[in-house]
């Protein structure tokens, strides 16, 4: 089946297509950005720092902030709303209260527009429960299935269904809602990054000598899981907000591929070229990158220096507690496609190829050596 989710007029889809991308600059938003660019589509991206970019229009709003979301997107007319931003809180009742918010006072202030459909990013806390319950509580069985009823524990995600689908109601367009497990792709900056996470623990490890030791639990280096590439994640949002069967739905997605980190850590450190004889698994304790790199973190700025990289501040490349979260779960984490595939997108993407590939263009923006 071919997939058409170029800006041309078809009998299902509205002629023109504008998107707007809520959270541009983020790991999701700007893969989103340069798939929409490569398929023609209008593009304005919104973020509170917008990243200046060819072909593409910035506004500059807080999400946080409901007048200042309606003043900047009053003159805009967008067909398609793409939604990735979020902002970590200290308690899942903040992040209700602030992610929530955002999703509702977004779409309100966009009441004027010819919406025809908003994608959301969620994610498989979705089932795992949120941050302060993650993996802890009662969940549904392996791999994770789009029809498992919620869990009882209150969840930011939810919250933003919820906005999304009254919104739809009121508003009169299609939404689709995109679960996806650990993300990895480009960005610098943003709150969660296991590649460039994982990239930055090789350096340090290359430039002072150290051991690549694997920081997770018995369960994530032995077990089965998947991931998702931001690139696929795009694909996937654009592919539901342009065919009638991904209208009024949510869907999970991942690569397509499983593997076991005992077998991908490996592979990981020889794309970054660090020494076999340093690398090290599951040894019997998990051993979190808080603790690990924490007196490392220091050294960053020297070698950024001394290679000409361009962010010399480590806090924006690693977020080291997200890595320990994911790699540190004690329960296998893996993940069904098979209603996305039933509906008809059926791209997919091999796992250690997207870290490889991300590797090399942190290399070539001379975010690593
Ligand atoms: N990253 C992962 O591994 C992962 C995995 C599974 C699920 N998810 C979920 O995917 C969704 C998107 O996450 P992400 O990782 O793509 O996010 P991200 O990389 O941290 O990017 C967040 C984006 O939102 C913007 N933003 C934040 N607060 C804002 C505000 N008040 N007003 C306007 N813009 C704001 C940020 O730009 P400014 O700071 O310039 O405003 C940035 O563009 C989240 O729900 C997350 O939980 C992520």
């Amino acid at each position: 089946m071919t997939l058409d989710t170029t800006p041309t007029a078809t009998a299902t889809t509205p002629v023109r297509h504008e998107a707007l991308v809520v959270g541009a600059s983020g790991i999701t938003g700007s893969a989103l950005v340069d798939h929409l660019l490569d398929l023609g589509w209008e593009v304005t991206a919104l973020s509170r720092r917008p990243h200046p970019r060819d072909g593409v229009r910035t506004v500059a709003a807080d999400l946080r902030d409901p007048e200042s979301l309606r003043t900047a997107l009053a003159g805009e007319q967008p067909t398609h709303v793409f939604f990735t931003a979020w902002q970590r809180q200290d308690t899942e009742a903040e992040n209700i209260r602030v992610n929530g918010g955002m999703v509702r006072d977004l779409l309100a202030a966009l009441s004027h527009a010819p919406l025809a459909h908003v994608a959301l990013v969620t994610g498989l806390k979705h089932y795992l429960g949120p941050f302060e319950a993650y993996a802890a509580g009662e969940m549904p069985d392996t791999p994770f299935h789009e029809e498992e009823p919620r869990l009882d524990t209150p969840n930011f995600y939810y919250a933003q269904e919820d906005e999304l689908f009254a919104a739809a109601e009121r508003q009169g367009f299609t939404w689709s809602v995109h679960r996806s497990h650990t993300v990895i792709g480009h960005a610098v900056g943003n709150a969660m990054n296991m590649g460039l996470t994982i990239a930055v623990q090789a350096t340090l490890a290359k430039e002072l000598g150290l051991d690549f030791v694997f920081p997770g639990s018995e369960a994530q280096w032995n077990g089965l899981t998947d991931m998702t590439d931001a690139g696929i994640l795009a694909e996937h949002m654009v592919w539901a907000a342009t065919s009638p069967e991904g209208a009024d739905e949510a869907f999970n997605v991942v690569n397509g591929d499983v593997f076991r980190w005992r077998w991908m850590w490996p592979r990981l450190a020889a794309h970054l070229g660090v020494d076999p004889a340093r690398v090290v698994g599951f040894d019997g304790t998990a051993r979190p990158l808080e603790e690990q790199m924490a007196r490392y973190e220091s050294a960053w700025a020297g070698i950024a220096e001394r290679y000409g990289l361009t962010e010399h501040d480590i806090t924006r490349l690693a977020s080291w507690w997200h890595t320990d979260a994911d790699l540190g779960r004690t329960m296998e984490v893996v993940t069904d496609m098979g209603k996305s595939r039933e509906a008809g997108f059926t791209a997919f993407r091999r796992t250690e190829r997207a870290f490889a590939d991300l590797f090399d263009r942190y290399r070539a923006d001379r975010l690593i050596p």
